[in-house]
């Protein structure tokens, strides 16, 4: 059983958790995720690691009410237990596996989408605790929805905001900020993007055209998180990949972004789950 220290609310219908998992505290790495289930019955819901504290021995999850899951999640107090709580899962980021000098050599920009930003945070500050200066543009639909933005800056990160109705900092989509700093002679040899799908889908669209290095981060449906049930299959350039096992971070010049956010829509529906079941 693992058990909720605390409860946080980001921003509206965005939750924060810090859980008592302290092996999965141990081990986790920027980038990867968890499976947690409520309870016996509830359902698998894979949400990245927002951060995580091997001394306390907890890790941090953010996630969004968007269905009947999440929104049963977000009534768990602190004091509640989740049965299961089952990572970290998939692999972490190349960085980790980087040398630093190199990457200090790098300029690197993060472009974070809404409830995306937090997958994004473990990053930033692995990045920056190792003396890697990077940038990073948080995107929302408005003031109300800005995550993170304090914490980044804490770290010491370059942040860019910006919402679409422009109700705080400047307005438009990461994109157009994105494609602002490019223009504006910001020489960025890695982009890494993480948010809805159709944001990676333009940001790669807009970094293809500049020849620059993109990694986007998928969280598709997932069911089993082994590789076994074919949930989140991914066509990334000729290959299928899975994003619970391969990913969930790829290369954003190969990824079928259609096709992925036609299986997402699939899952919506009973119908469409059933022939993605009939099709494993
Ligand atoms: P949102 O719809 O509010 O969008 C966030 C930002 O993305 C916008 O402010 C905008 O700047 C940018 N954006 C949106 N559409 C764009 C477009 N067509 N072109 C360029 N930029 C665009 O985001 P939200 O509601 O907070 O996000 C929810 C989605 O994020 C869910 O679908 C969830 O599955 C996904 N998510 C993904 C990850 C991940 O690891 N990839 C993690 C958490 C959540
Ligand atoms: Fe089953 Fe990835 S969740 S294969």
């Amino acid at each position: 059983m693992y058990k909720i220290v605390e409860k946080r609310k980001l921003a509206p219908q965005i939750y924060l958790m810090d859980v008592e998992a302290p092996r999965v505290a141990k081990s986790a790495r920027p980038g990867q995720f968890v499976i947690v289930k409520m309870n016996e019955k509830g359902e698998r819901i894979p949400l990245t690691i927002c951060d995580y504290d091997a001394d306390r021995g907890t890790v941090t999850i953010v996630f969004q009410t968007l269905g009947q899951s999440t929104v049963e999640m977000a009534g768990y107090e602190v004091g509640d237990y989740f049965t299961d709580f089952a990572g970290p899962l998939g692999e972490a980021s190349e960085f980790i596996y980087e040398d630093i000098a190199e990457l200090k050599q790098e300029r690197l920009v993060f472009v974070a989408g809404g409830v995306g930003t937090a997958p994004v945070y473990p990053q930033v500050k692995w990045l920056q605790q190792q003396g890697v200066q990077v940038d990073v543009i948080i995107g929302a639909r408005s003031q109300d929805f800005v995550i993170l933005e304090e914490e980044m800056k804490a770290l010491g990160a370059n942040v860019y905001v910006t919402t679409d109705d422009g109700s705080y900092s400047r307005k438009g989509l990461v994109t157009d900020v994105l494609k602002g700093l490019i223009d504006g002679g910001a020489a960025y040899d890695h982009v890494i993007a993480i948010g809805p799908m159709i944001m990676m889908k333009f940001v790669a669209k807009l970094t293809k055209g500049y020849n620059i290095k993109t990694t986007i981060s998928l969280n598709p449906i997932m069911v089993d998180g082994t590789g076994m049930c074919g949930a989140c299959r991914v066509s990334v350039g000729d290959e299928i990949k899975f994003a619970c096992v391969d990913g969930p971070e790829f290369d954003g010049h190969l990824v079928d972004f259609d096709e992925a956010m036609r299986r997402q829509a699939m899952y919506k529906t009973e119908e469409g789950r059933y022939k993605l079941e009939a099709e494993k």
